[in-house]
């Protein structure tokens, strides 16, 4: 079959630019001694956590334990759910999950350690725990001066076992040189963190880090061992934004079709905010919905859930049944989107693979 002949709207991954950007992140961690624990939110497909395994990643990072649970039916074995657990329901999930893989648990209260504490209990394995901490997203994370005596009761509990600190530097972003600053300022931030542990006899086996826009740099954190870098299998306008990886390194692209020209000025694109979400493109005042390959003057310009207004004049308007190809916005919400991805080697389709994990919010 050939990628034209797909229907759309249809989500297409190059397989040679994911086999690159899966290529290059491992061989980048390996070289500077970084455990790569990929994040699967990005994908949430078990094929390709396994390529990310095969090509050496130590296990995977989910954020929900539905994906968890997806991954581990799928042989997956050593997760790290990057969220806290809260709730009975969910516990009794995280002790059934812990008796058929290795399981961490990022956290930032007592209470919540107390919860996972119990389902190591009720599973009778142990369930590691990173503490979080807020390494400046002001979203999950204790507050530095809170980590030691959070660690400390945390290592005193009889069934789940402390392994480390978990960091996020979502908000490093921007040209190399700002890069490079914000990830020597957060070594500095860190370094401090894992002294003030130290000083307490707190020796952290795991230290985590992540993002994409700074998986390039991550050595930088000199006592980072972990990296839980996810959106970089494929990349987006976002990745691109932020100044680490180039268009050609943007491994999936969304395939549409022109369905109207009638009203003059714009077409409309068989993929609205069903298709690509609303997410904007993070830090810029562009508002469109994502790169046109074809001609990125166009653009995206409005949704409605099944029409996409596209703003087009002149000769350079697409024609009705034209198909044009997207890179979207934020990648990972978009494959939450879709039943199926379809991988191509060049013009040939050479898989679909479905996205099992997608709509896993429990
Ligand atoms: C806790 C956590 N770790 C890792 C990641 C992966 O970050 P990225 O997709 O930028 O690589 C995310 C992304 O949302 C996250 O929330």
């Amino acid at each position: 079959m050939r990628v034209s002949e797909i229907d759309t709207p249809a989500v297409l991954i190059d397989v040679e630019i994911l086999e690159r950007n899966v290529r290059r992140a491992a061989e980048h961690c390996r070289k500077h001694h970084v455990a790569l624990r990929p994040h699967i939110k990005t994908h949430k497909m078990p094929p390709l956590a396994h390529v990310q395994i095969e090509a050496g990643a130590v296990g995977i990072s989910v954020a929900k334990l539905g994906e968890a649970e997806v991954m581990a039916d799928a042989g997956i074995q050593d997760l790290l759910v990057a969220y806290p657990i809260v709730g009975a329901a969910k516990l009794r999930r995280l002790a059934s999950l812990a008796e058929r893989a290795r399981v961490t648990v990022a956290l930032d209260s007592f209470e919540v350690a107390e919860g996972v504490d119990r389902a190591a209990r009720d599973a009778g394995r142990e369930i590691g725990v990173l503490v979080e901490v807020d390494s400046g997203t002001a979203r999950c994370g204790v507050a530095p001066e809170e980590l030691p005596a959070l660690c400390r009761r945390i290592a005193g509990l009889r069934h789940a076992r402390w392994h480390g600190v978990m960091t996020y530097q979502g908000y490093i972003t921007g040209d190399p040189e700002t890069r490079e600053r914000l990830m020597r300022e957060e070594n500095g931030r860190v370094n401090g963190l894992l002294d003030r542990l130290e000083r307490d006899g707190l020796r952290p086996k795991v230290v985590s880090g992540a993002s994409t826009p700074n998986l390039d740099l991550c050595q930088l954190l000199e006592r980072v061992n972990e990296n839980r870098s996810g959106t970089y299998v494929f990349n987006d306008r976002n990745t691109v934004n932020s100044g680490s990886v180039r268009w050609e390194d943007c491994a999936l692209r969304v395939a549409v079709t022109v369905v109207s020209t009638a009203v003059p000025g714009q077409i409309i694109i068989d993929g609205g905010s069903k298709t690509f979400t609303s997410d904007r493109a993070a830090g810029s005042a562009d508002a469109s919905f994502g790169r046109i390959v074809e001609d990125p003057t166009l653009q995206l310009v409005k949704m409605n859930e099944e029409h996409g207004f596209v703003q087009a004049e002149g000769a350079a308007r697409p024609k009705l049944g034209d198909r044009l190809h997207l890179i979207p916005n934020h990648v990972c919400v978009v494959v939450n989107m879709h039943d199926q991805v379809y991988l191509h080697r060049g013009d040939e389709v050479i898989d679909c693979w479905p996205v099992a994990a997608r709509g896993k919010v429990r």
